[in-house]
């Protein structure tokens, strides 16, 4: 357990991105009764995640994490959380087909709410008004009753937290995500990618397989990971009075866990030596993310491993590493060189999102598709010449027809972003651009394992 940590330690340190309440009894009451609310998630699962994460670190497996840039309470719906669940489904499928590898399976979902802004206020025309911040602190209308931080937000944010991931645990192991319906994953409106054939051929030869498998006795009755699958949910840690009144004391092992989501990670803007996020993060016993920017130099991120995993344990944490794609190839090799050297034992995962952001001609925020894909090539060019396992992707995404991300097989144009133009945040891609990313990953995945099994088939 953490030395002198406890779950309010983090208010002695320098707290950045954090909201102003202007009524502490307000604030009060709402921590109070978000303190007395049922956990979300269960210790036990969080540990679970973290050894599935060890299996990456080791190079056994891949990490695929995600999902909305940033949550809302206006686009809450069923459908929505049944379509992100299972575009990340056919990803984690197609990926898996191509490594032979298991993929774990992380959402940005059920929590994923709070936003750093790179300003804390906004302008349009002579209003000013303070910046939004996510759902569950103000409100994204442009007007200042809106964008007043509101504490009771917690408390709807925690009620559309936990009936997501309701649901998803219902998909999850309720039959969904079954093998036999992977045909059934391919939504309604993705016929125009060339990808969705793709898909197709592959369900297929799944279908088959399982065909054969069943012949000789193994199927869906007697092997519970042919009915269902493990599905995790993650959000950056970044309203510590959230997190702070959804953690509690592991009744098994005594430990302190933060239950607002099996993951949670540490933002680029909130990760600095001495921050009260780091403070935070370091006495919970989850599996922890960290976003490694330009910013970081290879002596600061030994310093906040050795504070976040002075035991180093495999699959404590994951460094997701957001360059741009110019950037990757110079300014990745000396952090994962640094890491490899002081032997902490990490998955290195790939945002292509957050160092890739354009305004567009037409003035909408967007992410060529070009780029992203370049970064997710260079990410696994580093880790070739490092001798390092390129362990996962972290993406925002969504399984709506959104048009937000410019280019792709069905080129979302410039001129069409305004078409459905539907985030809170940042600009995410598409179910269709999805599926073509994790084609082109699978490619990269399957080269990568072959490079991998070469030396070990020649001794
Ligand atoms: C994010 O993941 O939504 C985010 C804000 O990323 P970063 O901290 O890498 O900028
Ligand atoms: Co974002």
């Amino acid at each position: 357990m953490a030395q002198n940590w406890n779950p309010a330690s983090w208010k002695e340190r320098e707290a950045r991105h954090l909201p102003q309440y202007d009524d502490a009894a307000e604030l009060a009451e709402a921590e109070a009764t978000l303190a007395a609310y049922p956990p979300l998630v269960f210790a036990g699962e969080a540990r679970a995640l973290k050894h599935d994460l060890a299996d990456v670190a080791n190079g056994h497996a891949f990490l695929l994490q995600g999902g909305d840039c940033a949550e809302s309470f206006a686009e809450f719906h069923p459908n929505n959380i049944r379509d992100t669940f299972r575009v990340l489904l056919q990803m984690a499928v197609v990926m898996t087909f191509a490594s032979k590898r298991p993929v774990v399976k992380v959402g940005r979902m059920a929590g994923q709410f709070a936003k750093p802004r790179s300003s804390p206020t906004e302008t349009i025309g002579d209003v000013t008004l303070p910046s939004y911040l996510g759902d569950n602190i103000n409100g994204i209308e442009f007007d200042a009753a809106s964008r007043r931080n509101d504490p009771q937000r917690m408390v709807r944010a925690y009620s559309q937290a936990a009936a997501t991931l309701n649901l998803l645990r219902a998909f999850a192991g309720g039959g969904y995500a079954n093998l036999r319906q992977v045909h059934q994953w391919t939504l309604d409106f993705m016929g125009r990618t060339p990808w969705t054939e793709k898909f197709s051929e592959m369900a297929d030869r799944i279908g088959e397989a399982l065909d054969f498998m069943e012949a000789c006795g193994v199927d869906p009755g007697t092997v519970p990971q042919l009915q269902g699958t493990s599905f995790y949910t993650s959000h950056e840690a970044l309203l510590l009075p959230y997190e702070q009144a959804m953690t509690r004391q592991d009744s098994l092992t005594g430990d302190w866990y933060a239950t607002s989501a099996h993951m949670l990670w540490i933002g680029d803007r909130t990760r600095f030596p001495g921050s009260a996020h780091i403070e935070f993060a370091r006495g919970i016993g989850n599996p922890l993310g960290m976003k490694c920017g330009p910013s970081l130099e290879p002596d600061a991120l030994l310093a906040l491993l050795d504070e976040l995993n002075p035991s180093r344990e495999a699959g404590r944490i994951t460094l997701i590493s957001r360059f741009g794609h110019d950037k990757v190839e110079e300014g990745l090799p000396k952090l994962v060189r640094a890491v490899k050297r002081e032997g902490h034992p990490v998955v290195w995962s790939c945002d292509p999102m957050h160092g890739n952001v354009i305004k567009s001609d037409s003035g909408f925020k967007t992410r060529p598709f070009d780029r992203i894909l370049r970064e997710v090539k260079g990410f696994f060019a580093v880790h070739r010449a490092e001798g390092t396992h390129p362990g996962g992707i972290h993406i925002e995404m969504t399984g709506q027809d959104v048009t937000e991300c410019v280019g792709g097989a069905v080129a979302i144009t410039d001129d069409a972003l305004g078409d459905r133009y539907h985030t809170h945040c940042d600009p995410r891609l598409n179910a269709e651009q999805s599926l073509e990313l994790a084609f082109l990953l699978a490619e990269m995945l399957n080269s990568e394992m072959g490079e991998q099994q070469r030396p070990a088939d020649a001794a």
